[in-house]
């Protein structure tokens, strides 16, 4: 019997709901035809977003929504993609795929998008390849209100109110992509880059985030942080609110990461153990911010995400299109729940990315469009958002087939909703054991338990002849007794547990 204890008066952190946020880059299917179809008549949409993709993101309540990049950011120039359609350019995506990006989605568009999903905005500027000026004409642009150059210009394109860019990204990878710098050079760039990064609207400061670490460059962290406190009165934090991670779980290696559906048991606990990394990762980071930012001012922002496999076959390589099994699944659950345990520094994380691009939750084809795994996991996990952590222990056991790639067998965290009800999110990492759980509560008589599962073969999938081949089920056989439940989770599978 594997106990998880819950201590209800040890109210351990506030799980910010962007933790639960997405990505959405200007990347093979993920703007263009899988969200923005524009005035496409053959598939239904309202301004150019489609209806079916709106209304199952709104179901897993997408809180915030990053864009334009990625890699694409620090090419972007804004400009071209406001103003009349057809006096928009045509220009070639460079990083993805080499094909014509014809700017029809542009800033106008973004903010259509979130108003229909009724998320935060998360907009990254460019850095690598921009100026001071374009990027501080572009907040002036979306945010200010008054009589200006650019505020003008936005109302001549029919926007006569100001938008509200909650969150602005300072450059994108500028260790990689966004212009090869060194720490040190970016962040002397990054303090001249934010001080025009303006706050027009009391009330309505935009949060800035300063590019962070690629997965365990801690050196990175460290001199940057370093920089951009120096000399830097304390109450101004390094001119941040936030800084970035990114971390993507690759099976094998860059160069041959694996099939996304072809994959053997060896690699199922290989996957998650380079999933589970992001523990490691995230404490970490988080102690080298401790030394600058004690009074955790600076959130920890996980803005890539997410699991990166061999394209699938057939389809154009610079799209990045990859299906997602159950093993997408349990990689979701297992980070997700990280993230809730480090809610404290963490808060925000962006999955990579959100239609037709690596994890994604949603795939579409033409008119047709499915539900991933992973979908299904943000529907299930959606109860944390907004809710406080608390406190939990788990007994696991070490499991896996190879030495190098052992992992736990069970995975969760748990939170209390304003409601008060507890909620529960477990994982079976095992591919072949069922476990008995006992779950034990400090203090609360239970008064009633519903429960959802996600369960199925390691390498199942939604395809779009068959799109519920893997979706939530609810989950029955639990006893209560007092402040005890007794469930068995069975292998390959995620639950959450909703205690009344
Ligand atoms: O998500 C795909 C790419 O991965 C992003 O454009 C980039 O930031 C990262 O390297």
């Amino acid at each position: 019997m594997a106990k998880l204890f819950i201590n209800e008066n040890k109210q351990a952190g506030h799980i910010n709901a962007e933790i639960y946020g997405h990505f959405a880059e200007h990347l093979g299917r993920c703007i263009y035809g899988g969200i923005y179809v524009g005035e496409d008549k053959a598939i239904p949409n309202t301004n150019g977003m489609r209806n079916d993709v709106i209304a199952a993101l709104k179901e897993i309540n997408v809180p915030v929504l990053r864009w334009p990049g990625g890699c694409f950011a620090d090419e972007y120039h804004w400009k071209d993609g406001i103003g009349p359609k057809e006096k928009r350019k045509k220009m070639i995506n460079t990083h993805w795929g080499g094909v014509v990006e014809d700017n029809s989605f542009g800033t106008h568009e973004f903010m259509e998008l979130c108003k229909q999903l009724g998320c935060k905005t998360y907009v990254n500027g460019n850095l690598g390849s921009g100026t001071v000026q374009e990027m501080s004409e572009w907040v002036e642009y979306m945010t200010f209100d008054g009589v200006s150059p650019m505020a003008d210009l936005r109302k001549e394109n029919g926007q006569e109110e100001a938008w509200k860019v909650d969150y602005f990204g300072v450059g994108n990878e500028n260790w990689g992509c966004g212009g090869n710098m060194r720490p040190e050079y970016y962040a002397d760039e990054y303090r001249r880059y934010q001080t025009y990064v303006r706050n027009y609207k009391a009330g309505d400061e935009i949060k800035k985030i300063c590019c962070g670490a690629n997965s365990g460059d801690y050196d990175w962290t460290d001199k940057v942080l370093k920089v951009t406190h120096e000399n830097t009165p304390p109450h101004l934090h390094g001119f941040m609110d936030g800084l970035s991670l990114h971390y993507y779980t690759v099976p094998n290696n860059w160069t041959t990461k694996g099939s996304a559906t072809d994959f053997t048991k060896e690699m199922w606990y290989q996957t998650l153990n380079k999933a589970l990394f992001m523990e490691t990762l995230v404490s970490r980071h988080e102690a080298i911010m401790d030394q600058y930012d004690p009074e955790r001012k600076i959130a920890m922002v996980v803005d890539e995400w997410g699991c990166w496999y061999d394209v699938e076959p057939g389809t154009n390589p610079g799209f990045l299109y990859q299906q997602n099994t159950m093993r997408d699944a349990l990689v979701a659950g297992i980070t997700l729940n990280i993230f809730n345990k480090h809610c404290n520094r963490v808060k925000m994380a962006n999955l990579a990315q959100m239609v037709n691009v690596l994890q994604s939750v949603i795939l579409t084809e033409g008119e047709k469009m499915i539900l991933t795994p992973t979908y299904h996991i943000f529907h299930m996990y959606r109860c944390h958002q907004e809710a406080t952590l608390l406190e939990s222990y788990i007994k696991t056991t070490e499991i896996g087939i190879e030495e190098e790639y052992k992992v736990p067998n069970l995975h969760e965290s748990v939170s209390k909703d304003k409601d008060g009800v507890i909620h529960i999110t477990l994982n079976n990492l095992s591919l072949t054991e069922s476990y008995d759980i006992e779950t034990i509560l400090t203090e609360k008589n239970i008064i009633d338990v519903k429960a959802d599962i996600l369960t199925n073969d390691m390498a199942a999938h939604n395809t779009f002849s068959n799109p519920n081949q893997v979706k939530i089920q609810p989950f029955t056989e639990i006893e209560i007794t007092g402040r005890e439940i007794t469930f068995q989770i069975p292998p390959c599978s995620v639950m959450k547990i909703s205690i009344h």
